[in-house]
């Protein structure tokens, strides 16, 4: 009787492999649900053929017969050549670092950090390799994905892979010191940095929008996004209330219970107040609350409003999601006389007449409806339902509340809806953005930015035993720190100290905290020193957000509370990852888009391995010091006082930086120039 025999690949050996030798079988898309949208079909019939015959470039000619069809189908289908047929077979997840093929440790760790960008408990949509936002891609396609690891399996801590927005141009010889990765997406020429550039060079297989941390390999679930909330909202509350007042019993209304908008009940919760937050997507409001991130559905508004009226007169902690429209609340609010401490907003109004704003008066099925078949008049109703909206949150600013934009391009769209939103001046608008007020000159004007780091091991007792270290190290320098850090130093410690019981680890065993340059450098300093001496049982894996002190030129966003004209320039992200590349980064990144859209910002970050070296320790201290002060140096040039109290005391500390100081300027010299 004959057998047949099934030979399985093992893991290491499909990593090794990289393409395999013979064509695989054709497959379906596996995550059927989290399908990415069809793209734009943009491509004449030329660019087509040649997005197809770039497609084939990666493989032998006797496949391309066959693979021409189906790559032809993918881009009918889908506007993207994904290669489904080469995704692979094994499980998609971080696993511990041990169980990565490779000679070099730190190319080992990049692996984990790929992996878990494509993890489906991760990523949006994992079979279009698109981590979040929609396009945050990690590669344009499988046949990139499976020669990367293959490179990073084989190389040696000489040689360094260059990433050309997904595809791996290859291995060069470099040195011990020298990054083991080099990650570009996006990268234009500036006059084709337009949305549509994306679409068409994306679809002809030569760019990709990396987003933030989907192309530089650093995400780590909703974790980030919930502390960079909770951080925003906690700082908002202080600006409205008195020292000694709390937030109990104070509303924060906003809306959006999406991607990122969905973390802020929680972040609310955290902070301890009643955060109410409007989402007219029940299945998106149903779903955030079967996982626990807002705690009560409402769908009227009469019961919304004896609902909160009860929570105010308890100063009760609670989220609730009102199912429904999120002007209607606040032209209610305003009728029934209810006082909203702080308001935002986080509908999708970077996208505001596809689906990322949904006019007043229409249901979200109308909505959808008519934004297919009647493009112009949806697009007038949502700009009619802009100007509510804006005249509502007036109407409650006057009054005492505390309105910010949270960088989704509400005070824009609403003032070319022709909103009443514009400041005197008719130049600026009426209310700051989050980075405006809040996080530019409270955190990253002091250097505080979203740090992070991964356990490479996979252990749950290695993340705590780092939350400890983390806390230890930051209540050490609290201790003698100057009054102006002491808060945020104290937010991150009581963050961190009950980082664990929120239990928002998805993926690998990863963590955020804020951290200025001394604090980063030291938590690293003794992270090493724990991998060293055994402490923890696997190297920690470093890096941080895009979004942050030194890494992002963004002028409506991270670098929107510069104000010397020099928000435009994009020098800094620049500076930031060419200073981290020789300074110990084990990978740099730059990207074209972020959060705000292709063209709108560059964006750099690093990832780096602590293993417990010598060589670690020298590097973490040399690139942190640089990867945050870059930053405080720019934004003290820009006459940013605290960014100005920061550099000196920085300057203080190390001899070896000398920055060049902005002089102030009278404003009655300037006011007399030109009478
Ligand atoms: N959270 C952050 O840290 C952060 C930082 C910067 C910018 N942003 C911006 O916030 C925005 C939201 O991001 P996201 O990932 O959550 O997007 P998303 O599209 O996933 O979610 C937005 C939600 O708003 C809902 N919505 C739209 N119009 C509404 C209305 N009138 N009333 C009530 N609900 C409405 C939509 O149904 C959707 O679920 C984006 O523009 C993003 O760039 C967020």
């Amino acid at each position: 009787m004959s057998r047949i025999r099934i030979i399985k690949v093992s893991f290491k050996e499909s990593i090794m492999r990289g393409i395999p030798n013979e064509l695989p079988p054709k497959r379906e898309r596996t995550h059927s649900s989290n399908r990415a949208p069809k793209r734009k079909d943009i491509l004449s019939l030329a660019e087509k053929k040649l997005a197809i015959r770039n497609a084939l470039r990666y493989f032998p000619e006797d496949w391309h017969r066959e693979l021409a069809l189906e790559f032809t189908q993918e881009l009918n289908d889908y506007g993207r050549i994904y290669m489904y047929r080469f995704q692979p077979d094994y499980e998609m997840y971080a696993r511990p670092i041990s169980e990565y093929p490779a000679k070099s440790i730190q190319a080992a760790g990049i692996m984990l950090m790929i992996q878990n960008n494509l993890d489906p408990a991760v990523a949006q949509h994992p079979d279009e390799l698109i981590t979040y936002g929609g396009n945050g891609a990690v590669f344009q396609n499988w046949a990139q994905y499976l020669l990367t690891m293959q490179y990073l399996s084989e190389m040696t801590d000489d040689q360094t892979l260059h990433m050309y927005s997904g595809h791996p141009m290859g291995l060069f010889p470099s040195s011990a010191l020298a990054p083991r990765v080099i990650v570009t997406n996006g990268m234009m020429i500036p006059n084709y940095s337009k949305p549509d550039d994306w679409e068409r060079y994306n679809a002809l297989g030569v760019t990709q929008y990396g987003q933030m941390t989907a192309g530089s390999y650093m995400y780590i679930g909703p974790q980030g996004i919930v502390h960079g909330t909770t951080i925003t909202v906690m700082n908002a509350f202080r600006m409205k209330l008195d020292a000694n007042d709390t937030p109990a019993g104070k509303i924060f209304l906003t809306a959006g219970l999406g991607g990122m908008s969905g973390a802020q009940p929680k972040a609310g919760n955290i902070v301890g107040c009643i955060t109410i937050c409007a989402e007219v997507n029940s299945n998106a409001a149903h779903k955030r609350h079967s996982q626990g991130w807002v705690d009560e559905l409402i769908d009227n508004l009469d019961d919304l409003v004896s609902r909160v009226t009860l929570a105010q007169s308890q100063e009760e902690v609670v989220s609730i999601a009102y199912v429904g429209n999120v002007v209607d609340i606040w032209e209610r609010f305003a009728e029934d006389e209810i006082f909203i401490h702080v308001g935002s907003d986080q509908t999708s109004l970077h996208n505001p007449f596809a689906g990322g704003y949904y006019p007043v008066g229409l249901s979200f099925e109308e909505s959808n409806q008519m934004m297919a078949e009647d493009p112009q008049k949806f697009k007038e109703l949502v700009y009619a339902s802009l100007r509510r909206h804006a005249a509502a949150v007036n109407t409650h600013t006057s009054k005492g509340t505390y309105f910010f934009d949270y960088g989704n391009a509400f005070l824009l769209e609403s003032s070319r809806a022709g909103a009443d939103i514009l400041a005197q001046n008719g130049i600026d608008f009426k209310y700051p953005s989050y980075v405006q007020d809040i996080l530019g000159p409270m955190c990253f004007d002091y250097g505080f930015g979203p740090f992070r780091w991964v356990c490479a091991s996979g252990l749950d007792e290695d993340l705590a035993k780092t939350d400890e270290i983390a806390a230890r190290v930051m209540r050490e320098i609290m201790f003698d720190s100057p009054p102006a850090i002491q808060q945020q130093m104290g937010d991150n410690i009581k963050w961190i100290d009950e980082a664990n019981q929120n239990k928002m680890v998805v993926g690998s065993k990863a963590r955020i905290l804020y951290a200025d340059s001394e604090g980063r450098i030291k938590i690293a300093e003794a992270f090493n020193q724990a991998v060293a001496n055994g402490e923890l049982s696997g190297p920690v894996i470093l890096g941080r957000d895009h979004h942050d002190v030194s890494g992002t030129d963004s002028p409506y966003r991270e670098t929107s509370n510069i104000y010397d004209g020099s928000k435009f320039t994009a020098d800094m992200a620049i500076h930031n990852v060419i200073g981290d590349s020789f300074r110990g980064a084990t990978w740099v990144s730059i990207h074209n888009g972020g959060g705000v859209g292709w063209g709108e910002v560059i964006n750099g970050g690093f990832g780096m391995v602590l293993d417990g070296s010598e060589k670690a320790s020298q590097g973490l201290e040399s690139m942190l010091l640089f990867d945050v002060n870059n930053g405080i140096a720019r934004r003290s040039w820009a006459r940013n006082p605290h960014a100005q109290f920061a550099i000196k005391r920085e300057m203080e500390r190390n001899q070896k930086l000398k920055i060049t100081l902005a002089q102030g300027v009278r404003d009655d010299l300037l006011d007399n120039l030109f009478n």
